[in-house]
């Protein structure tokens, strides 16, 4: 039984497979479609607001033959507290896939568990694999191999998204650079759970600098306060909201902390000239990117936004093969 619970788990050769059917999806779209989905209805259960998560899930599934079923966690008896294990047990008698955006990795860990048919991560606390990979995909779909690339994450570098950026540049073999405060960096731990061979730290005027590095992929991971540092000669910029679903009650507290920490023109001029600028969206121009910044940009953004579909599509494909 396959599943997608996070890319910290996932193999390399699951992730190629992946970036490679996205493209042939994405080219295929319009002719007669494989359909290995036929007659199977999959679950979509969220606990947390979508837009571009759960349309390209409910499309990848009726493009791949199946027929998909919303289910607001909150309209469920799950949001009035059946536990997890109980609601897997029953929908897995009954739909062929589930698809759930949640809180707590654990729960889609469980789900999995006790449900018995393939089950994906639409986002959790921890972890946001589908969006990595779409990112990847469409890094390379633009500029070819990101192995051996520089890819700075500017922002929340301890939410879902940069922990992905972490497992993926760890098994792809790419340079990740993550500019952050000090309060908003990821743990060390996870360097470590990523399968760094070395990890150490510099002091430095700027503040420390944290360097791992992964010998099987080549892959290196720098983590540190000095945005300019993180962006001088960069591949890709790439940011993500500042207040992440769950976080609303810090609001303040956040905007006050990473204010700077902002995609702009300044910025972008540190890094390479043919240097893409993406963002998983929803965007709050003023905040963790200006609006020229991101209009300037926008046409990699969408095009991000849509290959979120063919990626979808080839996951969905990669777990029922
Ligand atoms: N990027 C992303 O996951 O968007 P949604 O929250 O709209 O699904
Ligand atoms: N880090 C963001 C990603 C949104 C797609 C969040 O969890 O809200």
């Amino acid at each position: 039984m396959k599943h997608l619970l996070s890319l910290e788990s996932m193999s390399r050769k699951d992730m190629d497979v992946v970036l490679q059917n996205a493209a042939v999806f994405k080219a295929q779209r319009k002719d007669a479609q494989h359909q290995p989905l036929a007659g199977q209805t999959w679950a979509l259960i969220f606990s947390k607001s979508s837009t571009r998560t759960r349309v390209s899930f409910e499309v990848g599934i009726h493009e791949l033959g199946g027929r998909p079923l919303f289910l607001n966690a909150n309209d469920i008896q799950l949001g009035r507290g059946e536990p997890i294990k109980d609601s897997a047990r029953v929908l897995g008698r009954m739909i062929h896939g589930a698809v759930i955006r949640t809180f707590a990795q654990s729960d889609v860990e469980d789900f999995a568990k006790f449900s018995g048919i393939p089950t994906i991560n639409a986002l959790t606390d921890d972890e946001h694999p589908c969006q990595i990979l779409t990112d990847i995909f469409t890094y390379q779909e633009k500029r070819g191999p990101i192995q051996g690339k520089v890819v700075t994450f500017v922002g929340d570098g301890a939410c879902n998204v940069p922990i992905s950026w972490i497992f993926a540049a760890a098994k792809l073999g790419f340079e990740l650079r993550i500019a952050a405060p000090k309060a908003y960096q990821p743990p060390l731990a996870l360097l470590e759970r990523a399968g760094a061979s070395h990890v150490h730290s510099e002091a430095q005027s700027s503040g420390e600098i944290i360097r791992a590095d992964f010998r099987s992929s080549g892959g290196k991971i720098v983590i540190t306060s000095d945005l300019a540092l993180a962006a001088s000669g960069a591949d890709l910029l790439y940011t993500d909201v500042w207040v992440s679903m769950g976080k609303e009650s810090e609001t303040a507290q956040r905007i006050q902390d990473l204010s700077g920490y902002q995609i702009n023109a300044a910025l972008v001029k540190l890094a390479k000239p043919d240097a893409l600028v993406m963002h998983c969206l929803p965007a709050y121009r003023g905040k963790e990117i200006d609006e020229e910044t991101f209009e300037a940009h926008a046409e990699t953004v969408f095009d991000e936004a849509e290959n979120r579909l063919h990626t979808q599509k080839a996951i969905l494909n990669l777990l029922v093969s």
